[in-house]
Order: structure tokens, then C-alpha cells, then sequence
């Protein structure tokens, strides 16, 4: 494939390590990775970076002609715990930067559009365990609304204007290079962190709020796989994708084989009710059949290469 990709939302958490994977397979000069803030050393190391404002449309229009993009992977977004905290902030920032994107799609005539949906499409009336990919979608946090909108305006552009959009209901990410910024399933990460540190952990959900989650080299197949997907093959262009499900309990367990003096201690916030209106875990069948997903890493297995990995850059032994 030799197609120019930018992405928005380069340095959030999927950003940082997909740019990388894509510059990698690509070639970095393909790779354009923006976003609003000046970049982090990494995402400027192997190919370009430009200052992009997804609300500002001229200034997106611009970029997208002078640097000759054939796709687009629209990350940047505000997550669902942020999203409850400033609900206006999150309106403008996911619908109306998915619009911008989607339009611009369809002026310039790109090839293709990714752009990120999530378990938090789902809400309290959604069937929790085994979550099918066509179902009820009725969320209650803002974040959520504004990705099924984002699912239906996508689908929408591409059967009315032949926009080829795509989307992966992404489950919590569990990465060690970026931090996510402010979401409900963000603990997932910050446990190990804790772990290795101090030893302790104060969660944010009960022990037993079991979530869809995702470790990060899964996460980036994914995408990936999804991007390079024969179109003829998708008859849904939103999908349902996971690679395990676990309670803070359980994580908590499994660190606990490595680091046995590990504590944790669980004192929910606001945040519990956001996760008590997602899936519990997710049927993601349809992606299986239409593009092939599947999923390496399930929980002792990410587990252990998180350990590895953050142990080594934060210089800790365990
Ligand atoms: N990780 C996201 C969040 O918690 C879910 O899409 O907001």
C-alpha cells in the first residue's frame, strides 16, 4: 500500500504508538502525524508533524491538499471522563471535528476515513454480557452519544456520498507508552504504574466492574487490519472488537503473581457509573468474519509484557 495517511490525535494514547507502527510500514514520510500542541521527541523523530485544529476547517482542508492525503485517521477526541466533566467541550470536539473530517472527505475525494468509536456507544439498556455488534445503542454519558453519532454520520457519508469510512468500537487500551487522557477504563494503566512505584493502588471503579479491554499491539492490529480491509468484503462499517475482559479484582490478581506485596484498594467515584452503563464484555463475531480479527493478547499475557516493558523505562526492577 503506498497511501498518504494523517493522523489527528497523534500524541493521545493509540496515536503515539500508531503513528509509529504506521510510519514503520508505510515509510515516515507517508505518515503525517498532527495534533494542536507542539509534539513529543518521538513523533517527530521519523516523519512529519503539523499543527492541526480539526475544528479549524481551512486550516484542515489546506493540509490535506498541500500534503496530498489519501487517508485519514481521525484519533483526536475527548474521552468519557473528561466528556462528563465538560460536556460542551466534548460536543465540538467529536462531533463537529467528525464532520469537518468527513466533509473534507467528501470534497477532496479521499480514499478512506477511519475514525474511532467505542464501548462507550453502548448504554444501560444494551444487553451487557456478550454485547452483539447490532444492538441497541441508547448511551447516557456524552462521550457516548457523540460516538454513536459519529458511527451514524460516517455511515451515512458512505452510502449517500461513497466516503469510505470505517470504525472500531475500541474496548478500554492498555498501553505502555502514552497515557490515556481521561477516560473510564484509564485504571487499567495506571495500575501498573502504581504497581511498580509504590506497591499500592487506589482504584476508581469497584472490584468487580468487569470491562471490555485491549492491549496495545492488539489495538494497533486492529486498525491496521481494518484500514487495509477489501471493502467489498465489510457489510458493516462500525465494529464491535476485544481481546479479553476483566474486573480491577482480577487485573489486581494477576499483577499480584509478580509483584506479591502489591496492594489495592477500591474507592469508586463517578466514574463507576460510567462503566456500569458499558458492556461487561463484547461479541466481536462480525469483525471476526468480515475482516479476519483476532486478537493475540488476553489478560496474563499483557499482564506480563506490560511489566517487562514499563519496568525497563521506568528503570524498576520487580
Ligand atoms: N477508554 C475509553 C474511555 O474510558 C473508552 O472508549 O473513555
Amino acid at each position: 500500500m503506498s497511501k498518504r495517511i494523517l493522523v489527528t490525535g497523534s500524541y493521545g494514547q493509540i496515536g503515539t504508538e500508531l503513528v509509529g507502527e504506521l510510519r514503520r510500514r508505510y515509510g515516515g514520510e507517508n505518515v503525517v502525524a498532527t495534533g494542536r500542541k507542539k509534539p513529543p521527541a518521538i513523533l517527530k523523530r521519523d516523519g512529519p508533524y503539523y499543527q492541526l485544529d480539526v475544528l479549524n476547517v481551512s486550516q484542515l482542508h489546506q493540509l490535506l491538499v498541500d500534503l496530498d492525503i489519501d487517508i485519514v485517521i481521525h484519533n483526536a477526541s475527548v474521552l468519557s471522563a473528561v466528556g462528563e466533566k465538560n460536556p460542551q467541550l466534548a460536543y465540538r470536539t467529536n462531533v463537529e471535528g467528525a464532520y469537518n473530517v468527513l466533509e473534507a472527505a467528501r470534497i477532496l475525494e479521499l480514499d478512506q476515513v477511519m475514525i474511532p468509536s467505542s464501548i462507550a456507544a453502548f448504554g444501560p439498556s444494551t444487553p451487557k454480557e456478550n454485547t452483539p455488534n447490532d444492538v441497541i445503542m441508547r448511551p447516557t454519558t456524552m462521550y457516548g452519544v457523540t460516538k454513536v453519532f459519529i458511527e451514524l454520520l460516517g455511515e451515512y457519508y458512505t452510502h449517500r456520498f461513497d466516503v469510505d469510512f470505517r470504525s472500531l468500537r475500541y474496548p478500554g487500551i492498555i498501553s505502555s507508552e502514552a497515557l490515556p487522557g481521561g477516560g473510564t477504563t484509564d485504571y487499567a494503566v495506571e495500575i501498573f504504574y502504581e504497581a511498580l512505584k509504590n506497591k499500592r493502588y487506589t482504584c476508581f471503579l469497584a472490584k468487580d466492574t468487569a470491562l471490555p479491554m485491549m492491549y496495545m499491539p492488539d489495538c494497533l492490529k486492529a486498525t491496521i487490519d481494518l484500514i487495509e480491509a477489501d471493502a467489498s468484503r465489510l457489510k458493516h462499517r462500525s465494529f464491535n472488537v476485544t481481546a479479553m475482559s476483566f474486573t480491577p479484582e482480577e487485573i489486581a490478581n494477576e499483577i499480584k503473581k509478580y509483584i506479591p506485596e502489591f496492594e489495592i484498594e477500591y474507592k469508586p467515584d463517578y466514574r463507576q457509573q460510567i462503566a456500569e452503563s458499558w458492556p461487561r464484555s463484547i461479541d466481536d463475531s462480525v469483525a471476526r468474519e468480515e475482516w479476519g480479527w483476532k486478537p493475540e493478547y488476553d489478560l496474563p499475557a499483557m499482564v506480563k509484557d506490560m511489566l517487562d516493558r514499563l519496568s525497563k523505562r521506568l528503570g524498576i526492577e520487580y
